[in-house]
């Protein structure tokens, strides 16, 4: 070897020996240690593999942190949505959520707000217990279908532990895996085979396990996923409509009504992100340095609270442009929102007051109903859902859109079941008449009445 060969020799060796080094720490700081102790078998419980994975168990702790961090819509405190918001009172009225309804938090704490709430009572089925607890699919595999009906808090001993690593992995492999019974069932329903999902998709079916809309079956109380006809607003109307479901009817409005629960994995699957690939747990688990690792976050939560780690994997603004982009499209959904709340408030006084008039046209009156169902569905959905419409912000708007004009819809054929024009004012003692050529022609190619205008009442009233 001549005295230049050697040289390129040795620096070649001490080249790769420094390569072995940078990434050799490099590998440590991206794989999490794994302890020699492994999981018991059957083990649900998130303390007992935490012991074999403490960095993954030490982040999820951190979901007990309470705060409202970055957010102006989200967070993590457990606030009051009535007293933020108190028009939902009289939207919700006859449900439970018109008396007690909290903004989420983690998913530590699900079993302890499940049980807490004043909206579960004595009436409530187990099927209540589907999203809260890795406990819930084996009792369903041991009582079948009987599971759901039973009365909530005959169960209360068997189900003791929050929502935990069991949900979304198995305890072998670690590979995500879906255990929940309505999903598996779903997809199933829909020809899906849940094997065929790549790893990319499986980070986002873990949390369409309980982020999602659900009815419970009339027959079984089974908690069941309106996907029939797909995962839009308007396929799980269709659906319900179908079946002629109706969680309750309004107290005040008398209207038939569905309760949107939270629709999160289907709204985002309308969304640009989920256009290009981007899971949930891209935005809401992303790496972080944990201990001495680097792991995917389990202190699932806002991402605005992880902006660098969460959004700038992809996007090269700063955060204080990507925090503004979020909360700019959020106020644009709120006050959207608010809009049809009142446009929704409105319709209902008007079918509440043309219901006191004896001669208010039958035909007319379930109309106005059917549109305030149509309306209020579409506000509901888009309020329940969590990401006050970041997840996918044209089809919330369209949603929001499409739900203030039905809500005016509903006002119209109210006045109209009474003879008031669009503008007017009710006569009590002016009869029946059609709003033919006013409010008719406003409602948007609503039916229109068969009666001549009562032009006596026009004078009236314009
Ligand atoms: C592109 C990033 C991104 C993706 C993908 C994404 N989210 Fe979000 N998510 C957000 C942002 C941003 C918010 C708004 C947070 C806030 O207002 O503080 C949010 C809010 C939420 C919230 C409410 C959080 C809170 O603090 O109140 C939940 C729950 C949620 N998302 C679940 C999901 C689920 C489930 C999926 C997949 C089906 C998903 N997200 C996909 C970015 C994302
Ligand atoms: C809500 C679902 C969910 C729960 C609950 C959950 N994980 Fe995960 N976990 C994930 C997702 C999603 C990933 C990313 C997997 C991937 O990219 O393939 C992950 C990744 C992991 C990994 C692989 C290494 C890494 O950091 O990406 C380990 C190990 C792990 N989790 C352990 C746990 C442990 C231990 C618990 C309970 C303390 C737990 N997980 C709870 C969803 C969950
Ligand atoms: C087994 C059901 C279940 C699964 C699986 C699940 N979630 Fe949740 N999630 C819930 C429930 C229930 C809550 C509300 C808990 C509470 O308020 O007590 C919640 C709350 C949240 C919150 C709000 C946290 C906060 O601090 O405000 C976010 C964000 C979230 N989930 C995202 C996800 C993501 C992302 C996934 C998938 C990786 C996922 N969830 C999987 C049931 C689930
Ligand atoms: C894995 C990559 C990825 C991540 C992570 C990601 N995005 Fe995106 N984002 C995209 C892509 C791709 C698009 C679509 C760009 C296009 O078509 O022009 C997009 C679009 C957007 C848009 C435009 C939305 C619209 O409807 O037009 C906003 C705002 C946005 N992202 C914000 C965020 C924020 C905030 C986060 C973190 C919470 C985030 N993104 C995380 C890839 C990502």
């Amino acid at each position: 070897m001549g005295k230049s060969t050697k040289r390129i020799f040795l620096l070649t060796m001490i080249f790769l020996l420094g390569s072995v080094l940078v990434f050799g720490c490099k590998s440590q700081l991206e794989t999490a240690p794994r302890t020699t102790a492994t999981i018991p078998e059957g083990s649900l419980d998130s303390a007992e593999w935490g012991k074999v994975y403490p960095d993954h168990y030490a982040s999820q702790n951190k979901q007990k942190e309470q705060t409202n961090g970055n957010s102006k819509y989200g967070g993590s405190l457990p606030e009051s949505h009535l007293e933020k918001n108190p028009v939902i009172i009289k939207l919700y009225a006859g449900y439970a959520f018109s008396e007690d309804y909290n903004d989420e938090r983690g998913h530590i704490f699900a079993l302890e707000d499940v049980t807490s709430t004043t909206r579960v009572t004595d009436k409530t089925f187990s099927s209540c217990w589907n999203c809260k607890s890795p406990q819930v699919a084996g009792l369903v595999e041991k009582m079948g279908d009987d599971f759901w009906s039973t009365p909530f808090f005959d169960l209360k001993d068997e189900i003791t532990l929050p929502i935990s690593c069991a949900n979304c992995h198995d305890p072998e492999t670690m590979n995500l895996r879906i255990t929940s019974v309505p999903l598996l069932n779903a997809l199933k329903e829909r020809g899906i085979d849940p094997n065929s999902f790549s790893r990319q998709e499986m980070r986002t079916m873990v949390c369409a396990q309980c982020h999602v809309e659900y009815h419970f079956e009339e027959e079984t109380k089974r908690v069941t996923f309106p996907w029939k006809y797909g995962l839009t607003v308007d396929d799980a109307e269709k659906f319900y409509d179908e079946i002629g479901f109706k969680d309750g009817n309004h107290a005040e409005s008398q209207t038939p009504m569905l309760k949107a629960q939270h629709p999160d994995y289907e709204l985002y699957s309308t969304g640009i992100h989920a256009a290009n690939g981007v899971a949930c747990a891209d935005c809401h688990m992303p790496y972080v340095k944990e201990g001495t690792s680097k792991i995917s976050s389990h202190h699932i939560q806002s991402p605005l609270n992880t902006i660098a780690e969460s959004c700038q994997t992809c996007h090269r603004q700063s955060e204080e442009y990507l925090k503004n982009q979020v909360i700019g499209i959020q106020d644009q959904v709120f006050a959207t929102k608010q809009t049809l709340e009142r446009a929704l408030s409105d319709a209902i006084d008007a079918i509440v007051a043309a219901d006191k008039n004896p001669n208010a046209k039958a035909d007319a009156m379930e109309k106005a109903r059917d549109l305030h169902r149509k309306a209020q569905w579409r506000w509901d959905y888009i309020s329940s859902e969590n990401s006050m419409g970041f997840h996918s912000p044209t089809e919330t708007l369209r949603v929001l859109g499409q739900g203030i004009d039905l809500a005016r819809q509903a006002q119209l054929q109210a006045h109209m079941a009474i003879g008031v024009t669009a503008t007017g004012e009710a006569n009590p003692d002016a009869g029946i008449t059609s709003g033919k050529g006013t409010a008719n022609e406003a409602a948007g190619g609503a039916t229109p009445t068969k009666e001549e205008p009562d032009t006596k009442t026009k004078e009236k009233t314009d």
